[in-house]
């Protein structure tokens, strides 16, 4: 299995992951998810992370069971609640979590009817409602880190696919709700320039792990050092009004055939 971030159990990554799962927490109005999945007894959090995501749900359903799993785990410092538990295991047994599709169905296979599943991920590309990011290097290292992943096999404009996939694999009532990760804080929108403020400081983090995508893409080390510097000066910038799109994509699994119950 090939996953390109720091390890879960340093501090620093913990720290990024802690600091995103507020950002989401932000974007979708302090829940934990969008689904209308209403109470589940059991629960399964693939790629916990820090378990943060795990350990609040336990929290808010004293009634669900929790399990979160991911390659590594930070074994969490806080008490956990009794009703949440972590365990190492790979998600994919060997093959890559670029394989999403296969990740789906081994769900679907596993769920109990009308039980739910969501996904959050955001696409690898910025959109502008102007020209603001034409030329710039920000531009060019979006475009050259998704080469590096294709050299790889990572896609890393998956998640557009999610709804349609969810969909091809069985699940009913898929929802695909899209949101915008400003790269800063010039949106005027409050909420928005608030999440774009979270955002720049998610990114400026990622930008060092993200380093051998663009020696993948064919960057000597001085021309990837080089266009990362010039790429954060752009990430301060305000005249850039580019943000990268997010899905939170869910759907259930049918009671039976066809049937479904919302
Ligand atoms: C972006 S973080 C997850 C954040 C977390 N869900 C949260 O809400 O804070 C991605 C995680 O995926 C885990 N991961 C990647 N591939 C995996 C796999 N095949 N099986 C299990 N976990 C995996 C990584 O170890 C990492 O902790």
């Amino acid at each position: 299995m090939t996953y390109f971030m720091p390890e879960t159990s340093q501090q620093t990554e913990k720290d990024r992951l802690n600091y995103q799962h507020n950002m989401m927490l932000h974007i979708l109005g302090g829940r934990l998810g969008q689904a209308p999945a209403g109470s589940q007894a059991q629960v399964l959090d693939v790629a916990t992370g820090t378990g943060i995501w795990a350990m609040q749900y336990a929290e808010q359903h004293p009634e669900s069971t929790v399990l979160g799993v991911d390659l590594s785990i930070a074994k969490p410092q806080e008490l956990l609640p009794e009703n949440c538990q972590f365990q190492q295991l790979d998600a994919e047994n060997g093959d890559f979590f670029d394989d999403t599709k296969a990740v789906m169905k081994k769900a679907f296979d596993h769920m109990q009817p009308g039980g739910w599943i969501e996904l959050h991920d955001p696409e690898m590309r910025t959109i502008a409602n102007d020209d603001s990011v034409k030329g710039t290097a920000l531009e060019e290292w979006v475009e050259m880190t998704v080469k590096g992943g294709r050299a790889v096999g990572r896609d890393m404009l998956k998640s557009a696919h999610y709804e349609a996939w969810l969909n091809e694999t069985g699940f009913v009532n898929v929802q695909d709700a899209k949101f915008q990760l400003p790269i800063n804080e010039w949106p005027k929108n409050p909420n928005l320039k608030k999440v774009g403020a979270i955002y720049k400081h998610n990114i400026l983090e990622l930008v060092e792990s993200l380093t051998k995508f663009l020696t993948l893409a064919g960057l000597s080390d001085a021309e990837a050092e080089d266009l990362k510097e010039r790429m954060r000066k752009d990430i301060h910038n305000p005249q850039i009004r580019a943000a990268f799109p997010l899905h939170v994509t869910y759907a259930q699994k049918p009671f039976d055939g066809s049937y479904a119950h919302l």
